[in-house]
C-alpha cells in the first residue's frame, strides 16, 4: 500500500451554529473562509445556497427525490440533527498529475426528517473546500422499507449570475462524443458533466460528480432561466436507481475559481471525495507511452477483420514490437487480434472471443518476442456493447493476459447510447445506458476482475470519470469525449479549439486516452487541424498515464526531429501547474517528471495565434536547465503551413521569462533537462 497519510487534523472550526438569517438552519464555511454553504428550510422544503466571499454563486436550490411507492421526498421536512467536523490530510497517489494531494475541508451533516407519515429521513452531507463544494445524500435504514426505487433526483443548481457555458448534450445517441457548445447559460438544454461556466463577472464554476458507484450518472437539465435539475440516466426497468437501504448517492460537485487555470487546479476535489485505494499495492502498473496497430485501422489501410488487409498479423505486430523496442515505448496495442470482427460487430458483439486469437496472430510467440525486447503487448477488448457476453469471459481473459505479460487492456463499448446489452437471469436481453446504474456497476466488476490479475484498464466509450481511480488505481485512462480518431474520419473533424475546450471541461474529470502524436497530420481524405508542434504539446496538456504515440511507424520515420519529444515525454508526474489559460482559447501546463528532476511544458491555442509571456518560476531556483524547445515555425498555421516547425536548445533558469509564440491552431512543447 503506497498511500501515505501525512497528517490528519480534526477540529471543530468553521461552523456557524447560529442561523445567519431567518431561514438558514445550518451553515458551513471552507477552511480559509472562501466559500460558505447555507441550508435553508422554507415551509418544510429544504434548499442549499453557496456563497463565495459573501457573493451568491448558487441561489437557493432544492434538495429531494421522487421515490416509487412512497412518493416525493421533498416537503414537510424538519432539521432533526446537525453536526460538523474538519479534515486535513495529504495523501500520495500511486501515479497521477500530482504526487501529493491535500484534502482539506469543513463538513456539515444535516439530518432532515418528515414531520408526517411515513416520516422518512435522510442526511445531506456538505464538504466545503476553498476550491469548491461536494455534497451527497445518505439514506439510513427506514421503518417499513428495505429498498428504495428512485424515479427522479430533484437536486437543483441555480446559478446566481448570468454566465457563458461550455457543454455537450446528454441523453443523445453519441454518448460523450460531441463538439463542445459555447452558449449563454440560458441556452443550455440537457448537459453532461463536467459542465463549465464563466459568469459575466469572471467566476469559473464546473459542475460534476464524484464517486459514481451503484447509481445512475447525473445529467444537468435546465428547467428555466439559470436553474438546472439533476436528471439521472435511465434504467431499463423504467426507474433510475434501485438500492437496498442504507445507501448514499455520489457526491454532487461544484468547483469554483477566479480563473480557468485555478479551475483546472481545483480538480483534485473530485479525487478527494472518492474513497482511498482499495487495491493495495499497484506498483505493477507502470505509466508509459505506447504505440500500436490502430491508426492504420482508422485510415482503413488495414482492417480489424481478418483477410488480406488484416492489421493484427504476427509479422505486422513484430514490426511494431521492434519499433517500440528501438524507440523506448513500453506498450504495443493490437486491435483486431481476436475473433469477432468479421461480421457486424457495432452494437452487436456476440461473436467476440476474448481468450482466443485469430489464426494469423500467434499470441504466445508474440508475447514471448515482446518480452525478449522489454515490451508488453496491450490487450484490446471491444465488446460491441455485448456486455453480459463479455462479463462471462472476462475472468478467463484477464488470467490469460496476466500469463502473457499483457498488463494493460483497452476496453470498448461501441454502440449508440442506450444500447448496452444486459442479459437477465432468465436469458432475456435488455438494453441499458452507458451511464446507467447497471453499467456503472459493470465497470467496477471489470476493474475488480482485472485487478485480481494485475491488469490495468483503459476504457473507450466509457462512463464518465468521477475520480474512481483513487479507489481503483487500475482504472488508468478512458476516452469519454471526441478523441484523435475524429481526425481520421470525423464529420466534422475536430476543429482547432477542440483540445482547449477539452482541457477545461472533460479533462477536469480525469485522464483521457486522446491518442495524440499524428505527425503526418493526415486523416482519411482530410487534414488534422493542428500544427506539428501542437501535436507534441498535447502530451503535456492532455493528461493520461498511458499515452499513445498514435501515428504509423513509417510516418514517424519522416519526422524524427519532432518524434524525439514523444520519445522523451514521460506519462507520470510529481507536480502539475497550469501557468495560464482561458476556457476554449489557450492553456499552458508545466509538469514535473515523477522519475527525474526534468520539467515539461505544453502550450496550445485555438484557431487564433497568440504570444504568451511565461515566467519559468516553477523551475528549481538557482538551478540551470537545458530547454529543448519544439515550436511553431514563423509561417506556421494549422491550415496553410502546419508542418512549419523549429527546434532550439537554450540554457534557462527559474528567473527567465519565456516568450511563447503560438501559431493559429498551434502549440509549443518544451523539455527542461535539469543540469
Ligand atoms: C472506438 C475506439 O475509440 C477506438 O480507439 C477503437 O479503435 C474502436 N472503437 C474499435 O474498438
Ligand atoms: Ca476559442
Amino acid at each position: 500500500m503506497r498511500l501515505w497519510l501525512l497528517s490528519i487534523v480534526l477540529t471543530a472550526a468553521g461552523f456557524a451554529a447560529l442561523p445567519l438569517h431567518a431561514e438558514t438552519v445550518a451553515s458551513v464555511t471552507s477552511p480559509n473562509d472562501v466559500i460558505t454553504v447555507e441550508l435553508d428550510l422554507h415551509e418544510g422544503r429544504v434548499g442549499y445556497r453557496v456563497e463565495r466571499f459573501g457573493e451568491a454563486v448558487i441561489d437557493t436550490s432544492a434538495l429531494g427525490f421522487m421515490l416509487r411507492g412512497s412518493g416525493k421526498l421533498e416537503r414537510n421536512l424538519e432539521l432533526t440533527a446537525q453536526s460538523g467536523r474538519s479534515f486535513d490530510e495529504t495523501w500520495e497517489q500511486p501515479w497521477g498529475e500530482d504526487r501529493y494531494v491535500r484534502n482539506h475541508y469543513n463538513e456539515l451533516r444535516a439530518t432532515l426528517t418528515e414531520t408526517v407519515a411515513p416520516n422518512r429521513s435522510f442526511d445531506v452531507v456538505f464538504r466545503v473546500y476553498d476550491e469548491g463544494v461536494g455534497f451527497r445524500y445518505e439514506f439510513p435504514e427506514q421503518a417499513g422499507a428495505s429498498e428504495w426505487i428512485i424515479d427522479d433526483e430533484l437536486t437543483e443548481f441555480a446559478l446566481a449570475q448570468p454566465a457563458t457555458a461550455w457543454w455537450i448534450p446528454a441523453g443523445e445517441w453519441n454518448r460523450y462524443e460531441y463538439l463542445y457548445n459555447r452558449t449563454p447559460l440560458n441556452q443550455v438544454t440537457t448537459a453532461h458533466t463536467p459542465m463549465t461556466v464563466r459568469t459575466d463577472d469572471g467566476l469559473h464554476i464546473a459542475f460534476h460528480e464524484a464517486a459514481l458507484v451503484d447509481y445512475a450518472g447525473m445529467w444537468l437539465r435546465r428547467t428555466d432561466g439559470r436553474r438546472f435539475r439533476a436528471q439521472l440516466a435511465p434504467a431499463s426497468e423504467g426507474w433510475k436507481v434501485r438500492r437496498t437501504l442504507p445507501f448514499h448517492t455520489p457526491w454532487r460537485t461544484l468547483q469554483i475559481a477566479d480563473s480557468a487555470a485555478a479551475l483546472y487546479e481545483s480538480s483534485n476535489l473530485i479525487l478527494n471525495l472518492n474513497e482511498p485505494n482499495k487495491l493495495g499495492d499497484v506498483s505493477w502498473f507502470e505509466p508509459a507511452n505506447y504505440v500500436g496497430i490502430w491508426w492504420s485501422l482508422h485510415l482503413e489501410t488495414e482492417s480489424w477483420a481478418t483477410g488480406k488487409k488484416h492489421g493484427a498479423t504476427t509479422a505486422n505486430t513484430k514490426r511494431y514490437i521492434d519499433f517500440a523496442a528501438e524507440h523506448g515505448f513500453r506498450g504495443v496495442l493490437v486491435e483486431g487480434w481476436n475473433p469477432g470482427w468479421d461480421g457486424q460487430w457495432f452494437g452487436n458483439g456476440y461473436d467476440f472471443d476474448f481468450t482466443k486469437a485469430t489464426p494469423d496472430f500467434d499470441i504466445e510467440a508474440l508475447s514471448a518476442y515482446a518480452k525478449s525486447k522489454g515490451v508488453h503487448l496491450i490487450g484490446h477488448h471491444e465488446t460491441g456493447c455485448a456486455v453480459s457476453h463479455y462479463e462471462e469471459q472476462m475472468a478467463d481473459a484477464f488470467a490469460m493476459n496476466e500469463r502473457l505479460g499483457i498488463d494493460v487492456v483497452k476496453t470498448g463499448y461501441v454502440c449508440d447510447a442506450g444500447g448496452i446489452e444486459r442479459r437477465l437471469p432468465d436469458g432475456t436481453i435488455t438494453r441499458e445506458w452507458h451511464d446507467g446504474q447497471w453499467n456503472a456497476g459493470h465497470h467496477l466488476r471489470v476493474l475488480e476482475a482485472a485487478a485480481k490479475h494485475h491488469v490495468a484498464i483503459n476504457t473507450h466509450e466509457p462512463i464518465k470519470d468521477t475520480g474512481l481511480r483513487r479507489t481503483y488505481p487500475n482504472w488508468v485512462s478512458r476516452e469519454g469525449a471526441r478523441g484523435m480518431e475524429y481526425g481520421a474520419w470525423g464529420n466534422p473533424t475536430n476543429p482547432p479549439e477542440h483540445e482547449v475546450n477539452l482541457v477545461f471541461t472533460r479533462m477536469l474529470s480525469g485522464p483521457m486516452d486522446y491518442t495524440p502524436g499524428i505527425l503526418s497530420l493526415q486523416g482519411r481524405g482530410q487534414t488534422i487541424q493542428t500544427t506539428i508542434a501542437k501535436q507534441l504539446a498535447l502530451y503535456v496538456v492532455l493528461y493520461s498515464p498511458v499515452q499513445m504515440a498514435a501515428d504509423l511507424p513509417e510516418n514517424y520515420a519522416k519526422h524524427m526531429d519532432a518524434f524525439q519529444f514523444i520519445k522523451d515525454v514521460p506519462a507520470d508526474w510529481s507536480r502539475t501547474e497550469v501557468l495560464n489559460g482561458e476556457v476554449g482559447d489557450y492553456v499552458t501546463f508545466a509538469r514535473q517528471d515523477r522519475n527525474s528532476d526534468d520539467w515539461y511544458l505544453g502550450s496550445i491555442t485555438d484557431e487564433n495565434g497568440r504570444v504568451l509571456e511565461v515566467p519559468l518560476a516553477f523551475l528549481e531556483p538557482g538551478r540551470s536547465y537545458m530547454a529543448q524547445i519544439y515550436r511553431d515555425g514563423e509561417r506556421a498555421h494549422w491550415e496553410d503551413a502546419p508542418f512549419e516547425f523549429e527546434r532550439e536548445s537554450r540554457e534557462v533558469s527559474s528567473a527567465d521569462v519565456l516568450t511563447i509564440r503560438l501559431a493559429a491552431g498551434g502549440g509549443q512543447a518544451i523539455r527542461f533537462v535539469a543540469r
